[in-house]
């Protein structure tokens, strides 16, 4: 089964408490969240391989390491996009796919409406979409970067319900999920409570 990690930290608690506040508005929703989200690829990367690289500081030669992985940052269209500049303030040069999931409101299964993806051989990918609700488009997510040929992948979402960790875990066991909460349930439209309402909407001011 894959692992799934809850930041453990009191500024993403600070963070995620400010976000799921329904007075907090666009402007501040895009900040919250590109600092939650850095927290975040911190613990995503935490396992990333090294390489040693000898350097020579002021004083004497010194042996120390440099990342031997490149990164992919995978946002599901759209609320995935507040958290790509997290990713890319760590890793400038980190590239960058984009997957588009809309989930439909009746039958709540998600629908892909576009893909771009750069090569994957021999790159991390991270998958970013805030929220992991009934999972189904997380998971469909990850089966497209499976397909495309990824085969060292991390979830990066900011809410998780134990449903969409549950389809994940039954259905990725290879791709751990890394998460700033795990929440009580879904409600009757399977929105996660008590989550944080629709990330899409309260990070583009669609509501
Ligand atoms: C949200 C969210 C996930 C999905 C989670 O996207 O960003 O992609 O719902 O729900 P699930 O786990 O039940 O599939 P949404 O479909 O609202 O689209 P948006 O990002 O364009 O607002
Ligand atoms: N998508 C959201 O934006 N919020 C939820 O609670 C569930 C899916």
């Amino acid at each position: 089964m894959s692992s799934f990690t809850v930041l453990d930290h009191p500024l993403a608690g600070d963070l995620l408490t400010r976000l799921r506040d329904k007075d907090t508005g666009p402007a501040d929703y895009r900040s919250l969240t590109r600092r939650l989200g850095r927290l975040l690829v911190i613990e995503a990367t935490r396992d990333l391989p090294t390489r040693p690289r000898e350097v020579d500081t002021p004083l004497e030669p010194f042996r120390g390491t440099e990342l031997a992985t490149g990164l992919v940052a995978i946002p599901v269209l759209r609320a995935g996009l507040g958290l790509l500049d997290a990713v890319v303030d760590l890793y400038p040069d980190a590239v960058v796919g984009y997957l588009g999931m809309e989930r439909d409101e009746d039958t709540h299964e998600p629908r892909d409406y576009y893909a771009k993806l750069p090569p994957l051989q021999g790159r991390r990918a991270l998958v970013v979409d805030p929220m992991l609700a009934t999972g189904g488009s997380g998971s469909a997510a990850v089966r497209y970067v499976k397909e495309a040929g990824g085969r060292d992948i991390a979830f990066v979402c900011v809410v998780a319900a134990p449903e969409g960790v549950a389809r994940m875990q039954a259905e990725h066991p290879d791709v751990p999920v890394i998460a700033a909460a795990l929440d009580r349930q879904l409600n009757e439209h399977a929105y996660i409570v008590p989550g944080l309402g629709d990330f899409g909407d309260r990070l583009y001011g669609t509501l």
